[in-house]
């Protein structure tokens, strides 16, 4: 690194001046020794000796070039190596900047400072890796989306680019549909949220990960359809699979969470104000817990708050500012009891993703938008030529994601609603129910209600003595279940419309038990 460049050459031209005497001696003993058995005379020794070594010379030449073009290739990320059509490499342009493909010729016409242009194989597309000149970055590629697009006699959707981690020249090119190459789902087992946690993939199908988002919080915003809800619910799918806790609070009347709720911790759908608090003062006061007994060293489980379309809880002023204010507390009071809240809206207009907002939700995932200031708004300062108005709306699902890590483009890896139920079942049945909540759930049987009377009848039955008389039966039953699930759900109103009674939901026992 230290050497310049000069003293450099003039080290190989003494190595290979010393490389050449040593061989000179070597073969010309060698042909000194056998010369009479083969009958040669001393002329036709010495030129046998100086061809010999010119051709020595020659392949040491052939086979340093190749060693030079092999480390240089190992560069590049393994992703890009596996797919690099090896035909196509042509690196000797380098130097004199002739690009051998008909897109390094297209950039360089739009003055693209590009270094080389190698194509790369795409299941669908044409795929390019360009590569830019130092010092220039792949913004020079990348915000020319519109003029390529317009040479090539495509959309712009059509002209799709896609960083190589770690890397601020390399970037790849994919023209043709988007996301047209689904991977398979990445294996969960023994998934750490402590660790990079899988989130998406990019042009080529290759799984992208985020590293662990315990310590952050989450804005995600975006045009409506645009995958949000999709996004929360496979962070969600994470969190159970991998024996992490959660809250959400569902600001839209679709139930779309409704399946979690059995494995939520908290659950609130009612589009109220007083639900949303009462959630954040739920993780605070678990933080709070959390926070006491840190001191016997035992490491919590993460746990994942979300609340979807803030606006609901904004929508009126008053109540609007105190959600805002009692969000800022909890993000800030939670997040070293290992607490994160994911926020999101369809609704990416500064009176809504406020400053409070912004300043307390790090990282940041735009969906896409209608406009590039709809796209600042949610990504802040991000490098130039990114922005979620052009994000394909072919594809849904595609996000730009801002985090520690940098600024990418990925589509959202999805998941089923049978995943999800399946990976909720999964969770109930991990616990253990004792006799009280075996017995209890045997009285419910396939019932999802049953009043506190039919329920009591069935205690009985099962050698529980439960006394007559409303007062005396409530507080015996109402026994038995905290002994069976550690507290009792709120009594409601259940049964057939006509004849509403008293009583509890088999699903509010079952969340219970996923809690203890
Ligand atoms: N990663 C993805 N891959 C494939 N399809 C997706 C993906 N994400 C979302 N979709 C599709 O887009 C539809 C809309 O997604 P989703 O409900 O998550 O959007 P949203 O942004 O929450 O919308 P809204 O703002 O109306 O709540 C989904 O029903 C699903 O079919
Ligand atoms: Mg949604």
């Amino acid at each position: 690194m230290g050497k310049n460049k000069n003293s450099q050459v003039s080290d190989d031209m003494a190595g290979q001046a010393a490389g050449a005497i040593g061989g000179l001696a070597v073969v010309f003993g060698i042909l000194a020794a056998i010369k009479d058995k083969l009958g040669l005379s001393w002329p036709a020794t010495v030129l046998l000796t100086a061809g010999t070594l010119v051709a020595i010379g020659y392949s040491a030449w052939r086979l340093r070039a190749a060693i030079v073009r092999l480390v240089a290739g190992e560069k590049l990320p393994a992703a890009a190596l596996k797919q690099e059509a090896p035909a196509q490499s042509a690196q000797e342009g380098t130097e004199t900047l002739v690009l051998p493909t008909a897109m390094g010729r297209l950039l360089q016409r739009l003055e693209v400072p590009v270094e080389s242009v190698d194509s790369i194989p795409h299941p669908t597309g044409e795929g390019h890796m360009v590569r830019v000149a130092a010092p220039h970055t792949t913004a020079a590629v990348t915000r020319l989306r519109e003029a390529i697009a317009s040479e090539l006699d495509v959309t712009q959707e059509e002209v799709n680019f896609a960083q190589v981690e770690g890397s601020i020249r390399n970037v790849r090119m994919l023209i043709g549909t988007p996301y047209t190459h689904i991977p398979e789902l990445p294996d969960l087992v023994g998934l750490d949220l402590d660790a990079d946690i899988p989130l998406g993939y990019d042009l080529w199908g290759n799984i992208l990960t985020m590293p662990s988002p315990i310590g952050k919080h989450f804005l995600v915003a975006g045009e409506t359809e645009g995958g949000k809800t999709s996004f929360l619910k496979f962070l969600a799918y994470l969190f159970l699979v991998a024996g992490g806790r959660l809250v959400i609070v569902d600001g839209k009347p679709d139930g779309d969470y409704a399946d979690f709720r059995e494995a939520c911790d908290y659950y609130d759908n009612s589009l109220t104000h007083k639900g949303v608090m009462g959630a954040l003062e739920y993780v605070r006061e678990v933080a709070e817990r959390r926070g006491r007994s840190k001191r016997d060293g035992s490491r919590p489980e993460p746990m994942l708050v979300i609340i979807d379309e803030i606006l609901t809880f904004k929508e009126d002023p008053a109540e609007g500012r105190k959600f805002e204010s009692a969000l800022k507390l909890t993000a800030s009071q939670v997040r070293s009891a290992r607490i994160l809240v994911a926020c999101a809206t369809q609704h990416p207009r500064d009176d809504v993703i406020s400053t409070v907002i912004k300043n307390n939700l790090t990282v940041s995932v735009a969906f896409k938008v209608m406009s590039q200031a709809a796209s600042r708004m949610i990504l802040g300062t991000v490098p130039e030529g990114v922005n979620a108005e052009l994000l394909p709306a072919s594809a849904r699902g595609t996000f730009i994601i801002k985090d520690p890590r940098g600024v990418r483009e990925m589509r959202g890896l999805f998941i089923t609603d049978d995943m999800i139920q399946q990976a909720v079942k999964a969770r109930l049945d991990a616990v253990e129910p004792n006799e009280h909540a075996k017995a209890v759930l045997a009285a419910y049987g396939s019932a999802e209600f049953l009043t506190t009377e039919e329920l009591a009848q069935a205690l009985r039955g099962c050698g529980y003595e439960i006394p007559d008389g409303a007062q005396p039966m409530g507080v015996a039953v109402r026994d038995v279940i905290v002994k069976g699930f550690g507290a009792a759900p709120d009594v409601v109103q259940g049964g057939p419309a006509s004849a509403r009674r008293k009583g509890r939901r088999k699903a509010d026992l079952l969340a219970l038990l996923a809690r203890t």
